[in-house]
C-alpha cells in the first residue's frame, strides 16, 4: 500500500521493540483489506514514555499498541481505561479519541479467550478449576479472562508465592482463588480441567516448564501463552498423553483485533493465512 496525506498511522511502542510481531500482523491486516494506513515499530525508551504517549495526539495518530515494559505506565498516563484495563492494572492498547483525549485499554484477556475458543471449541469452562501457572502480567490478564469465563475456581502456582498472593488480593474478595505452592504444583492439576503456562519457561533458550502432567485428567485443556516455538516441551508432553492442546500464536493474533478495528475502522480477521504469514516471520 502506498501511503497518501490520509493515511491512518498506529504503531507499537516497546523497549526494545525489534522483536515484535505486531508491525507484520498489522501489516497484514493493512494490505488484505487494502487500507490507507501504517502500522510502525515506535522504540521509546524507559525515561521516554511518559512524552511519548503524550505525543500521540500531537501527531495525530490512531493510536498504538504497548508492549514491554510500558504496559503500568500507560495504565498510569491515558485519560481513561476501560474496565479490562483497570483489572488487570496495565494497557496494551491506546486509542487517541476525537477530542485528544488517550483511552486505554487491555485486550489481553479478549485475546486468551479468543484463543481458547478458536482452539479448543470443546472446553467447558464449568468442567472444573484451571490452574494457572506464573504470577507476571500475562497470568493477570490471563486470570481475569477465567474468573470472567466462569471457571469454578482459579488455582494461581507460582515460583515465588507473595506474587501469586499479590495477584490473588488484586483480583478482589469472593473470587474463587486459591494460591498452591511451588512444592505442591503437581498435586493441583488433580480434577483440573484447564491448564495455562504464563511463564516464561519453555521458550526458545529456556528450560522447560518443571511441572510432571501425571495427575491431569485426560480431557484437562492444556494451554501456553508461550508461541516460539509453538509447540512447547509442556504442550508436547500433554499432547503425548492425549489431552487437548492449544497453542500461544492465536493470543497474540486475536488481542490485535480491537485496536486495529479502533484505529482503522474494520474488524479484522484471525484465519489461516494470517497464522502462516506471522509463523513464517517468526
Ligand atoms: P510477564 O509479565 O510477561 O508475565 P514476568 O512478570 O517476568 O513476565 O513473569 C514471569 C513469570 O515466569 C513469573 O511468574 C516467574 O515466577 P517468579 O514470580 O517466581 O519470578 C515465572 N518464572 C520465570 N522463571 C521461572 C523459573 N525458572 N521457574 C518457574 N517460574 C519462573
Amino acid at each position: 500500500m502506498i501511503l497518501s496525506g490520509k493515511s491512518r498511522v498506529a504503531g507499537v511502542m516497546g523497549w526494545p521493540v525489534g522483536h515484535s510481531r505486531s508491525p507484520r500482523l498489522h501489516g497484514f491486516w493493512l494490505q488484505q483489506y487494502g487500507i490507507d494506513g501504517a502500522y510502525v515499530p515506535l522504540p521509546v525508551p524507559p525515561d521516554r514514555i511518559e512524552p511519548a504517549i503524550r505525543a500521540l495526539p500531537a501527531l495525530g495518530l490512531a493510536g498504538c499498541n504497548v508492549t514491554v515494559p510500558h504496559k503500568e505506565a500507560a495504565f498510569r498516563l491515558v485519560d481513561l481505561l476501560d474496565p479490562a484495563a483497570k483489572r488487570i492494572g496495565a494497557v496494551n492498547t491506546i486509542v487517541v479519541r476525537p477530542d485528544g483525549s488517550l483511552e486505554g485499554r487491555n485486550t489481553d484477556a479478549f485475546g486468551f479467550r479468543e484463543n481458547l475458543r478458536d482452539g479448543a471449541p470443546g472446553w467447558d469452562p464449568a468442567a472444573g478449576p484451571a490452574v494457572v501457572v506464573g504470577a507476571g502480567g500475562a497470568a493477570r490478564a490471563v486470570a481475569v479472562a477465567l474468573l470472567d469465563s466462569g471457571v469454578p475456581e482459579l488455582r494461581l502456582v507460582n515460583r515465588t508465592r507473595a506474587r501469586a498472593e499479590e495477584l490473588a488480593a488484586d483480583l478482589g474478595p469472593g473470587v474463587p482463588v486459591r494460591v498452591i505452592p511451588w512444592e505442591w504444583r503437581a498435586s493441583a492439576l488433580a480434577d483440573a480441567g484447564l491448564l495455562v503456562n504464563t511463564t516464561t519457561q519453555g521458550m526458545a533458550g529456556q528450560p522447560a516448564l518443571d511441572l510432571p502432567l501425571a495427575g491431569l485428567p485426560p480431557a484437562a485443556v492444556v494451554t501456553d501463552i508461550v508461541y516460539t516455538p509453538l509447540l512447547t516441551p509442556l504442550l508436547k508432553q500433554a499432547k503425548e498423553r492425549g489431552n487437548p492442546v492449544v497453542d500461544g500464536l492465536g493470543m497474540l493474533l486475536h488481542q490485535a483485533r480491537p485496536g486495529f478495528q479502533a484505529w482503522f475502522g474494520l474488524a479484522p480477521k484471525v484465519t489461516p493465512e494470517l497464522r502462516r504469514f506471522v509463523l513464517e516471520g517468526l
